[in-house]
């Protein structure tokens, strides 16, 4: 689809009525590891914050507020990575070269001034937690400022390079972060949106219409449960059969693991092509109010074939993603939703994902 027909669909006015809390408690996606260079820094918004990651010399991955508590400069432009007094990573603002330990924030060193004026003045930098984790940078935001209890699964095959990226697309969505994560549990969407090959919008010239009557997907889902000893993850088992003139040609399984509030990790395992493997792992961060960075990496396994089938699905994955997109750009929270037996699974979706608010008192149900 093109960008024209996305921007025709996303209405930016709209109220946005009654809705969830903006900004989820857990582990958010706010870098990918790929574009952090060490001893380089980056800003980035994340959770209604400005902040700026930073890599030291040492090769791990700093989190800190942007701005400099001497006269606001922005710490993720112009300011000097690198090993401070105490030889640990550093970053030191380029206004008047005031130096920060990464570890906890504090000033080590102002050009100047001894250690006696400088511990009196006791300034120290927001250090907030982070980790690296399957090519991602995470923080944790916990609106009660609570520690984190539960991880980001480890991928193995990503972390042990059994695995290749070969795709990675970017969006700026306007919506809430939920409308994103709970849709493949909205099981009465998919034949509304994913089964059709064209898109109700579409004008359809006489070639396309019978294809569309002669093609479809058909989507079939068992989402199973909160897996309880991982209470941060949900998981599903979807198939999905392609129908040529009403013949089942081609099925595929997928697995779908929400891990916490912000990623989604689609994996298959497909014994086309002499077997290929691989993930669509979808990243949400929640920017500010209605607004997201949503970030898909698509990761395959080694070799030529596999890289082959990685490239169509990302093809296909993205096809369906801007239908959801049309969809998520321009629709509100329900306060109170019409829910019919087929969303059940949603229903207990929302649930699930209550945990993520800060505010238990917060109807999740009572849109
Ligand atoms: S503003 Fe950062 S050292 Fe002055
Ligand atoms: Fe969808």
């Amino acid at each position: 689809m093109s960008d024209i027909k996305l921007e025709k669909f996303c209405s930016t006015n709209r109220s946005m009525g009654e809705r969830p809390p903006d900004y989820p408690n857990g582990w958010i996606p706010v870098l990918e590891s790929q574009d952090l260079k060490p001893n380089q820094t980056k800003p980035v918004s994340a959770f209604g914050y400005e902040l700026v990651v930073f890599r030291g010399p040492s090769g791990a991955v700093h989190v800190i507020d942007a701005f400099c508590p001497h006269l606001g400069a922005h710490l993720g432009i112009a300011a000097k990575v690198g090993k401070g007094r105490c030889g640990n990573d550093c970053i030191t603002c380029p206004f008047h070269g005031w130096q920060f330990r990464a570890s906890d924030g504090q000033c080590t060193l102002i050009p100047n001034l001894n250690d006696n004026e400088i511990n009196t003045i006791n300034a120290k930098l927001t250090v907030w937690r982070c980790i690296e984790r399957n090519d991602v940078i995470y923080v944790w935001h916990h609106y009660d400022g609570a520690d984190p209890h539960w991880e980001p699964d480890i991928i193995s095959q990503i972390e042990d390079k059994q695995w290749q990226c070969v795709a990675r697309t970017e969006y700026s969505i306007d919506c809430h972060i939920q409308e994103i994560e709970e849709n493949w549990t909205d099981m009465a969407h998919f034949p509304a949106v994913h089964v059709p090959l064209f898109y109700p919008y579409d004008q359809l010239s006489w070639w396309q219409d019978l294809l569309q009557r002669s093609i479809s997907f058909n989507i079939r889902t068992n989402w199973t449960t909160v897996n309880e000893p991982e209470p941060y993850n949900a998981m599903a088992s979807i198939d999905a059969l392609t129908t040529v003139f009403g013949y089942d040609t081609w099925a595929m399984n997928f697995q779908f693991k929400q891990v916490g509030p912000a990623t989604l990790v689609i994996s298959y395992e497909s014994p086309l092509a002499g077997g290929v493997s691989g993930a669509l792992i979808q990243y949400v961060n929640p920017v500010a109010p209605n607004k997201l960075r949503f970030i898909l990496r698509n990761y395959c396994s080694q070799g030529f074939r596999s890289r082959i089938f990685a490239k169509v699905l990302n093809y296909f994955e993205l096809f369906m993603i801007e239908r959801d997109m049309i969809i998520w750009n321009n629709k509100r929270f329900i306060k109170t939703a019409r829910y019919t037996k087929l969303d059940r699974p949603i229903v207990k979706f929302r649930r699930w994902y209550s945990q993520f608010y800060a505010d238990k008192n917060y109807n999740v149900l009572d849109w």
